[in-house]
């Protein structure tokens, strides 16, 4: 069988709308695997920051997104011999991965590593083009949005749980700047996929979202 055979469950969302913890926790329920395409963004952007690269040279950002040796099991992520789990979530790093994230040859770069992990008995992948650009024919799409004050109530808890200091105030502004720059882009625009199903996850809990996903994708294999 061939690795396109498997079936994918593509989740896409702007910043902090908690489509990391659905998607996670669907794939866990399905036995699936788990891609955070974000993630790869943020260890390219913490390779420039560490190495010193200037964010206007695209060419060297694209050989180390290119060259990433990481590795993903469980929760751990690891850059080379470096656990790198709780690094790549600082806000200097989401904010330089979304700057480098609107370059062409970057995500080209990341384009075949994303597939890659379309692997038996199926994947569920995360992140701002899935259903769009890299899974397409992706057996359900779903478009995860929350309201800008609940996204930033999120992204909140989630650093100050990693021990990092957090605002609300630069958090929302944050959130907008990434919003625009996501959405704005020429390249892979933030964008419901054609066919998404859109679900507003500001009054729900990460349980209920899971539930919901699960439920679209129990009933598209009744069919
Ligand atoms: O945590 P947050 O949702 O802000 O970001 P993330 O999913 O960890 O991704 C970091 C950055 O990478 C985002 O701000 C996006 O600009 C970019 N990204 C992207 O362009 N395409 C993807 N498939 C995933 C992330």
């Amino acid at each position: 069988m061939s690795a396109s055979s498997f079936p994918v469950i593509a989740i896409d969302g702007p910043t902090a709308s908690g489509k990391g913890t659905v998607a996670h926790r669907v794939a866990e329920r399905l036995g699936f695997h788990y891609l955070d395409s974000g993630a790869l963004y943020r260890l390219t952007a913490l390779s420039a920051l560490r190495s010193g690269t200037p964010l206007a040279d695209e060419h060297a950002l694209s050989k180390l997104a290119s060259g990433l040796h990481c590795s993903f099991s469980g929760d751990k992520i690891m850059l080379a011999n470096d656990n790198v789990t709780n690094a790549i979530r600082a806000e200097e790093v989401g904010n330089t991965a979304s700057k480098i994230a609107s370059l062409p040859t970057v995500r080209q770069a990341l384009y075949g590593l994303q597939l890659s992990f379309r692997k038996p008995p199926g994947l569920v992948a995360d992140g701002r083009d899935m259903g769009s650009v890299i899974f397409p024919q992706a057996s359900l799409k779903v478009f995860l949005t929350a309201s800008p004050e609940a996204r930033a109530e999120r992204r909140y808890k989630q650093l100050i749980d990693k021990g990092f200091s957090a605002n609300m105030e630069d958090l929302l502004k944050d959130l907008w700047e990434r919003d625009a720059r996501d959405t704005n882009r020429a390249i892979s625009p933030l964008k419901p996929a054609e066919g998404a199903h859109l679900l507003d996850t500001s009054a729900m809990t990460a349980d209920q979202a899971v539930e919901q996903v699960l439920q679209w994708y129990a009933e598209l294999k009744k069919h």
